[in-house]
Order: structure tokens, then sequence, then C-alpha cells
């Protein structure tokens, strides 16, 4: 029997809860499959840095470095001032764990659940690979003559060749391997007579930012001609990317870009797969501990509710257990969630299920 240490951080607000139920279909799937999952749990959040005004300490990082996977519910409290846990715990653990990729799959499971005018689920199924590490997000910048008249502030983007050379070809090599080297709906007889399979957008503003994105660009196209010549090459702005998610979400396959626009583009796409309560992402370092989490906030106005959807951190396990090599296991849960997202649920916002969050888990866990 295969067995895998899992750090868990259940976090604030309903983060515990979603967590709950990630943890009682993953042990139900590893049940199935014969996996046994060990969990260990840190207190992380707002809760302990209230109490010890600790958000991360370095041994905590030590033993989490550990573990081939985290599973983290949500961080943020009302109580503490936006910036602290987000920077202390959220991104702190993702840059020390080198998790240089933000995996965030966008694929809507039902047309019930999509604001989109007949927008159907084959027309929504794309990833977004986001840089995880760099960016705006380095907190390279500063102030000058802060607070007077005469203030500056200056906040960098970071971009690294290395950086971005290997953000670039994890998203070669995942739109390579995605529907298992099937071809993407979308290419041209032309471009599947070349033998192309997959397409991978190139998402920055080339326009603009003619620093940053003409090192990406480069970098994109000297990898990509040269060593991915089954994948179709393609390039949108970020604006002009917001614009196709919601006209012709269709016309996507994979796509890369950069920290920050990552994280906006991947909110309107949890939006057109349905929402916050079944997007999940996964921060990933290719050879070192992995963390996966619902991509929504810790919501502390339900908490304790059980009103909450736990099925984005469901899909958040299910994602943790494709990375750790189970597959099957990962593909029995992901099409659990679907079936009863499809035949069951009645709205996949919270309060409105027609179910509670435990019911969402044991369902899920039936249809196991
Ligand atoms: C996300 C979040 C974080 C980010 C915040 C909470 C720091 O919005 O995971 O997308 O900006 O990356
Ligand atoms: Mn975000």
């Amino acid at each position: 029997m295969k067995s895998y240490n899992i750090a868990v951080i259940p976090g604030d607000g309903t983060g515990p809860e979603v967590i709950g139920e990630a943890v009682k279909v993953l042990d139900a799937a590893s049940q199935k499959f014969n996996l046994k999952l060990n969990y260990t749990h840190y207190d992380l959040g707002g809760e302990r840095y209230m109490k010890t005004k600790e958000t991360l300490p370095d041994s905590v990082i030590a033993e989490l470095r550990k573990f081939p996977a985290i599973l983290l519910g949500a961080i943020g409290h009302p109580q503490v001032k936006p910036g602290i846990l987000e920077k202390g715990i959220l991104l702190r653990l993702r840059f020390e764990l080198e998790q240089y990729i933000n995996l965030r799959p966008v694929k809507l499971y039902d047309e019930r659940f999509c604001p989109l005018k007949d927008k159907k689920p084959e027309d929504i199924d794309f990833v977004v690979v986001r840089e995880n590490n760099e960016g705006l997000y380095t907190g390279s910048g500063g102030f000058v003559f802060k607070g007077t008249p005469n203030e500056v502030a200056i906040q960098e983007s970071v971009n690294t060749r290395r950086g971005v050379e290997r953000c670039i070809r994890y998203a070669f090599e995942y739109a390579r391997a995605r529907r298992g080297g099937k071809p993407w709906k979308g290419l041209s007889a032309a471009d599947l007579a070349a033998g192309k399979k997959s397409q991978l957008t190139l998402c920055g503003k080339t326009n603009v930012l003619t620093f940053a994105f003409d090192l990406w660009e480069r970098a994109f196209h000297e990898i990509g001609e040269k060593e991915y010549p089954d994948v179709k090459l393609a390039y949108a702005h970020v604006d002009a990317t917001t614009m196709w998610f919601v006209k012709n979400p269709e016309w996507f396959d994979v796509i890369v870009t950069d920290n920050m626009f990552g994280d906006i583009i991947t909110d309107l796409g949890a939006m057109i797969q349905g929402g916050m309560g079944i997007a999940a992402g996964g921060n990933i370092n290719p050879q070192g501990a992995s963390m996966f989490e619902p991509i929504g906030g810790s919501a502390p106005k339900y908490t304790g509710q059980g009103v909450i959807n736990p099925l984005a951190a469901i899909c958040a396990g299910a994602m943790m257990l494709d990375f750790l090599g189970e597959r099957k296991a990962a593909h029995a849960i992901e099409t659990s969630v679907m079936k009863i997202t499809r035949e069951k649920v009645k709205s996949l916002a919270a309060g409105k299920m027609g179910y509670s969050t435990s019911q969402m888990g044991d369902l899920v866990v039936a249809n196991l």
C-alpha cells in the first residue's frame, strides 16, 4: 500500500470546514484505491497570530519542506490588518518552498452555473499556469519621502530569465501532456497537419511592459519553437484576455502568464467556471513540497454555519492526488464532483446549494 505524509493547514474562517470535507473525501478515495494518507495538522493563521504574534516560524517552514504535499484551507482574518497573514504565511510559503507554479484549471462542470450566455462545459475547459515566485509579488521597491507631499512609492516587477524559463517550460510540458496527447478541439486542419496537438497562449502586455514582457516573449518563442514543435504558440494581451474569457473562452487551451496577471485573470476564470465554490489551484514545486488550496478566501461571515461549499477544497484534494501520481484516485474524485454538480446541487454559492457543507462531502463520497 502506498502511503503519503500530508501537511494540513486548515487556516482561518471557513477553511477548517472545507478542509474537513476534503479530508473526508480523500480518505474515502484512499480506501477505494488502497492508499494511506498520514496527516499532520498545523495551526497557522489569524488566531495563532493574534495569540502569539507569530505568522510562520522558521521551524515550521523547515518541517513543511519535508512533506510531498500540503493541503491549505484559507488564510485571512477580519481582525488582522490586510497584508500581514497574506504576506507572512501564504506568499512566504509559496516563495520559501519555491512553489514557482500556480496551476489553476478553469473547467465548467454544468452550464447552469456559468454566468455567460450560451456557454457549455465544452466551451470552458482551460488551464492557467501562473508564475508564482516573481513579478510584482517579490516585495521589491519602497518609499521615498513617505508621508510628505513629495512621497514616491515604487513597486517593481522582477522577471529573471531562470524564473521565466522554468515557468514557460512547465507550461509547455503541461500543454503537451494534457488530454493524454489527444489534440485540442480548437486546432485548425492546418495546425493538425503540422503535427500540433495543444495550444499554449502567452498572456502579457508587450505593448506597454516592454522590458518584462519582452523577456517573456523571447523566452516563449525560443523554447516553444525549438523544444515544443507539437504545441501551437499564441499570444494575447492581458486586457484582451479578460475580454476573450467572457466572449470566447473556448479559444483557450493552456495559458501562461506572470504572477500579477495570473492572479487577476484567474478570479475571472473562477467566475466563468461557476465561482469560488468550485475553483481550486495548486502551488507547485515540481521537485518539492507543493501546496493545494481552494482559490477563494476564508469567507469569515459564514464561519461555523455549515453553509460554505466544500467542492473547491475537495477539488484541491484531487489535484493533490494527481500531483502525487495517484491519477486514478484523483480522476475518481473529479468525476464524482462533476456528477453531483450536474445532478444534485442547486447552486455552487454558499448557503444556496440545497445541502449543508458536510452533506456535500457525503454526496461526493457516496458517488465515489
Ligand atoms: C490568490 C490570492 C493571493 C494572491 C492573496 C491572498 C495574497 O488572491 O491566491 O490568488 O494574490 O496570490
Ligand atoms: Mn487572487
